[in-house]
Parts: C-alpha cells; sequence; structure tokens
C-alpha cells in the first residue's frame, strides 16, 4: 500500500484539523510533540504521512502531486488558483474576506473611482474589483497588518480578512463590503483522486460525518 500524504497549513487551524481527524480515527503521535524539529510525521499502521508548511505553499504541494490531500483556508485556495479538487468544508477557523475602510471612503466605492487597494491577497482583490464590481483599482500588494495602510494613507481601502473585527474596531476602521466568507477546506490532487479513489473517498465522508456533528454542536 502506498502512503497517502497530507499537507497540513502551519498554525492556528493545523491542531484544530488535528482534532478533528482524531475523532475520524486519523491518528499521528509524533506530530502532538510541540517541540519537535521533525518536518513529516507518519503513522505506519494506516500508512499516513503528514507534513506542515505554510499556508500559501499547501495548494501547490498538493497540485504538483507532493501532497494527495492538503487542508487550508479557503483564502489561500482563491487566491493561489491551483488546480485541485475542493471537496470538504471543516467548518473551522470561520471568517470573512471583506473589503475594509474608514467609514469615509464609503462613498468612494460607490463612485467607481480610481483608487488603490492594499491587500495581501491580489488575486482575490483583483477578481473581486474588475469582475464582479467592473471597477478599475490599483492593487497595492502587502504582506501583514494590512489594517495600516487606510491609516498612513497608503490606499483608501484595503481587501483583508476579518475574524472578529477587533483590529478593525482599535483601528478605526470598519467593513464596507464583504466579499465572501471563508473556512479550513480539504483539497485533493486530481490523479490521487482516481488513483486513491477508495481510500481518500472514505476520508472524505468520515470529514464530511465528522464536521455536520460538529456543526450541530456548534
Ligand atoms: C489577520 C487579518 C487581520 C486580522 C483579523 O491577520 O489580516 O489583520 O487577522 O482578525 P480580527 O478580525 O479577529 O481582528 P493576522 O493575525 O493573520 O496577521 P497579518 O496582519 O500579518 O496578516
Amino acid at each position: 500500500m502506498e502512503y497517502i500524504t497530507f499537507a497540513l497549513a502551519k498554525g492556528r487551524m493545523a491542531k484544530k484539523t488535528l482534532e478533528i481527524f482524531e475523532q475520524i480515527g486519523i491518528t499521528c503521535e509524533e506530530m502532538k510533540d510541540e517541540k519537535t524539529r521533525k518536518l513529516i510525521f507518519t503513522n505506519e499502521e494506516l500508512k499516513l504521512r503528514f507534513f506542515l508548511a505554510k499556508a500559501n505553499d499547501v495548494p501547490t504541494y498538493v497540485e504538483y502531486g507532493a501532497a494527495d490531500i492538503g487542508i487550508v483556508g479557503k483564502d489561500t485556495i482563491l487566491e493561489e488558483g491551483r488546480r485541485l479538487y475542493e471537496v470538504v468544508d471543516l467548518g473551522i477557523g470561520k471568517c470573512r474576506m471583506c473589503v475594509c475602510g474608514p467609514e469615509s471612503a464609503r462613498e468612494v466605492l460607490t463612485h467607481h473611482e480610481l483608487i488603490r487597494v492594499a491587500t495581501k491577497y491580489p488575486n482575490i482583490a483583483k477578481d473581486y474589483f474588475y469582475n464582479r464590481k467592473h471597477q478599475t483599482v490599483e492593487i497595492i500588494k502587502l504582506n501583514g497588518s494590512i489594517e495600516l495602510a487606510p491609516i498612513v494613507g497608503l490606499s483608501e481601502v484595503i481587501v483583508d480578512i476579518v475574524e472578529t473585527g477587533s483590529t478593525l474596531r482599535e483601528n478605526g476602521l470598519t467593513v464596507l463590503e464583504e466579499i465572501c466568507p471563508l473556512s479550513a477546506r480539504m483539497v485533493v490532487n486530481q490523479v490521487s483522486m482516481k488513483m486513491e479513489q477508495e481510500r481518500i473517498q472514505k476520508i472524505i465522508v468520515a470529514l464530511r460525518e465528522a464536521t455536520r456533528i460538529e456543526g450541530r454542536i456548534v
């Protein structure tokens, strides 16, 4: 039997993902050791392998088949635009992709003015403004603390993730438009889906069931 390899996005979501995996009998004891410097972990009994990667790289590993399955946020899936199958919404890491800014910027969004939009997600921003709103904008790519941009005058608005909304509130900004809801998704390599159909399908069914039950409790 071949290994099935999982790429998990590093960080908060990886921990929650492993908890859901445990519920469906997919365990990996060596991965729980937070001090370990190991990069790849195996469950020999189930012939499974796991590794943690930067979220942006997860779709790349999956598209090229270096991982059969990936667990990653919908934001990253949309931004990377890789060829893969998105099969399960795990219902964790729920947040929203939004256009945000000071209340005073609401006006410029309705007038189709040429405004500057700062974001870590240029593809999502481009798609939203060009294809959905038909508004020409200048998109400025930043790598973090996006909320700074309208405060210091780099851009009129930002496209960013909003979870609790407290970063916006504490900086005098607000949600101006909602682009889409986000959460963690399971993605599958297109060839693996055919070659390992039975084993992967079992995981999909179990995960769907586990997240459905989880959803009911929440
Ligand atoms: C994300 C996002 C917002 C913040 C939203 O940033 O970019 O800044 O979380 O969360 P909230 O609505 O609960 O305040 P992250 O912490 O990932 O860091 P970053 O600024 O480096 O992107």
